[in-house]
């Protein structure tokens, strides 16, 4: 795969992308949208991967919004087409991604960066890291799924003051918001997202598959998530994973899951 703004290096059934434009701090334009799609599906069809982190170069930036300059002059109809576009392809890809997805935000996860965060499956942050939905300071709203994801995540008066004030808030605030599962010095950020992916490795991917559908679909208007984790959970009994899994518990063994 050839790529002009992303990064991606596999290490031990870890993908890691890294968005790569640390001098518009790695501001989401067009093209690496596309990008981060395409890196996205090959790396979830990709049976030796398992964990996917996502973060940004440099250490100043995870991704420091939409990339403003490419939609300053955007009529209504070509905004709305760049939110819907932007969602199907990314934001909406990478929730719905069976291999769990991991975020570490690197230093400013604003806008679009943030959105891409929230994203997925989890976040961690380094100390230095400020997080902010500043849209409405362009006049703008957050088209990204900001609205939706933000208050799922920290409640609803929270994601209110966040969006409404457009203001930053540092990783302390954010870990006792739950945005963020864990902060870390930033030269530990990935390293400990690499250990916490190491114990994911350990599990069934295909359960883990399921149990992200699972947990999914209980945020989906009209969808009955107990249902689906009824469906999924009855699936599981008819994979190779779980005949080990129960297999290596009974014997007293690690299981070694073929992934089916
Ligand atoms: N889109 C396009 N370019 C961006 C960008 C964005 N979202 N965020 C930063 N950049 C560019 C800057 O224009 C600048 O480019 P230049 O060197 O060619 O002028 C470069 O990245 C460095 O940013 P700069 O503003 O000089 O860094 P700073 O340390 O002074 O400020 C921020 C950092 C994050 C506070 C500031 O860049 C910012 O407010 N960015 C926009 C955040 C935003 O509103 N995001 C939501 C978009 S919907």
């Amino acid at each position: 795969m050839n790529f002009e703004n992303i990064l991606i290096e596999v290490d031990d059934a870890i993908g890691i992308i890294t968005i790569n434009r640390p001098k518009k701090l790695n501001a989401l334009n067009k093209a690496t949208i596309q990008e981060l799609h395409e890196a996205f599906k090959a790396l979830n069809e990709d049976e030796d991967v398992l964990v996917i982190i996502v973060t940004g170069a440099g250490d100043k930036a995870f991704v420091a919004g939409a990339d403003i300059a490419e939609f300053a002059d955007f009529s209504t109809s070509e905004g709305a087409k760049l939110a819907g576009k932007g969602q199907e392809l990314l934001f909406d890809f990478v929730e719905n991604l069976e291999t769990p997805v991991i975020a570490a935000i690197n230093g400013f996860a604003l806008g679009g960066g943030l959105e891409l965060a929230m994203a997925c499956h989890f976040r961690l942050a380094s100390d230095n890291a400020r997080m902010g939905l500043p849209e409405v300071s362009l006049g703008v709203i957050p088209g990204y799924g900001g609205t939706q994801r933000l208050p799922r995540l920290i409640g609803k008066g929270r994601a209110m003051e966040m969006i409404m004030t457009g203001g930053m808030i540092g990783t302390e605030q954010a870990l006792s918001y739950g945005l963020i599962n864990h902060m870390f010095a930033q030269e530990q950020l990935l390293p400990q997202c690499k250990k916490i992916a190491s114990r994911i490795i350990q599990n069934s991917p295909v359960a883990i598959g399921k149990a992200i559908k699972a947990i999914n679909a209980g945020f989906i208007p009209g969808e009955n998530g107990f249902n689906v984790e009824i469906m999924s959970f009855g699936e599981c009994f008819g994979t190779e994973d779980f005949k080990e899994g129960t297999s290596a518990f009974l014997e007293k063994r690690k299981a070694d899951f073929p992934g089916k």
